[in-house]
């Protein structure tokens, strides 16, 4: 029988239109096994970097309403520890790697080096809202992202998504940037720069004071990011913030995500949100009688 949710995304092969968000479960091959087990269509590995990097003190994580607010600082043991860990892959879905660095030359050498891995696509990280002298700090200038997408494209030949922050007047401006240096695909979006106080100590309850949010508070704007982009760009669009039941998944398809990636739920509801979400949709395209859920990417541009 069809499998309804299959896909493909910038070349790659999905069972169903779900990923896991970079960040969350994303440095062992036991955890992406675990993610790729509970049914997610593709994993993203947790930002890497040349150098291994501590992160920042505690708290790194806090609850608010509507969702978490981060700020880690991007720790990681660094790009080549995380190659040996994948030296024996074993998924059965796609492993896309998120890389950060920081300055163009930087992307390249990193991306090079994980070309060498048993990855199927990389996702450049030029979105963190809160690291000194990457992130964001690079991704919010449209020239720099050409630069850093040209330098990968230049080294390595497979597809390559480049995930943009919503702390900026114009992400469509990004998008259309990387898509000119050759991107393959757009994640959108990485977390929306805030802070959360404590009232009794009157002080920042984040170690590093500024952090990112995610999860459903910030859907909205994931939504309207993803719409304006697809209004604007050829190349397909994973949809990320805020996905936590299939009628938001939905939502991501129907604005015009190829696909979509889940985080922050897994923290309230834990793994088993990749099966509720592809059940979901799968039942949803059947009552609608659609073949394929590539029919409903982008249809609220079409009604
Ligand atoms: O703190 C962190 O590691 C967050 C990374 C990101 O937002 O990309």
């Amino acid at each position: 029988m069809k499998n309804v949710l299959e896909t493909d995304v910038a070349g790659l092969k999905l069972k169903n239109p779900t990923m896991l968000a970079a960040g969350i479960l994303g440095l062992s091959m036991e955890s992406l096994m675990s993610v790729a087990n509970a049914g997610a269509g593709a994993v993203v590995s947790k930002s890497l970097g040349i150098e291994p990097r501590h992160g920042y003190g505690n708290p790194t994580v806090v609850q608010v309403e509507g969702g978490v607010l981060n700020a880690m600082g991007l720790p990681n043991p660094g790009i080549q520890v995380f190659i040996q860990e994948m030296a024996e892959n074993r998924l059965t879905v796609p492993l896309i790697l998120s890389l950060y660095a920081f300055a163009p030359k930087e992307f390249a050498t990193a991306a090079t080096k994980a070309s060498t891995a048993e990855v199927n696509g990389l996702e450049l990280n030029v979105s963190c809202p809160h690291a000194s002298g990457t992130g964001q700090e690079l991704g919010r200038d449209p020239k720099l992202i050409m630069d850093i997408v040209k330098a990968v494209r230049e080294t390595v030949n497979m597809p390559l998504f480049v995930k943009l922050t919503p702390n900026v007047t114009d992400i469509v401006g990004l998008a259309k940037a990387a898509e000119k240096a050759g991107a393959s695909g757009i994640t959108a979006i990485n977390t929306v720069k805030a802070m959360a106080i404590d009232i009794e100590t009157s002080k920042p309850i984040l170690a590093n004071i500024i952090g990112g949010l995610s999860g459903s508070a910030v859907r909205p704007i994931a939504l309207r990011c993803v719409y304006e982009i697809y209004e604007s760009v050829k190349i397909p669009i994973i949809g990320c913030g805020g996905v936590d039941s299939w009628q938001t998944a939905v939502q991501f398809l129907q604005a015009g995500a190829s696909a979509v990636q889940i985080g922050t739920a897994i923290a309230t509801k834990g793994l088993s949100i990749f099966r509720e979400v592809n059940d979901g949709v799968e039942r949803f395209l059947k009552r609608k009688s659609y073949g394929s859920v590539k029919e409903i990417v982008g249809l609220s541009h079409r009604s």
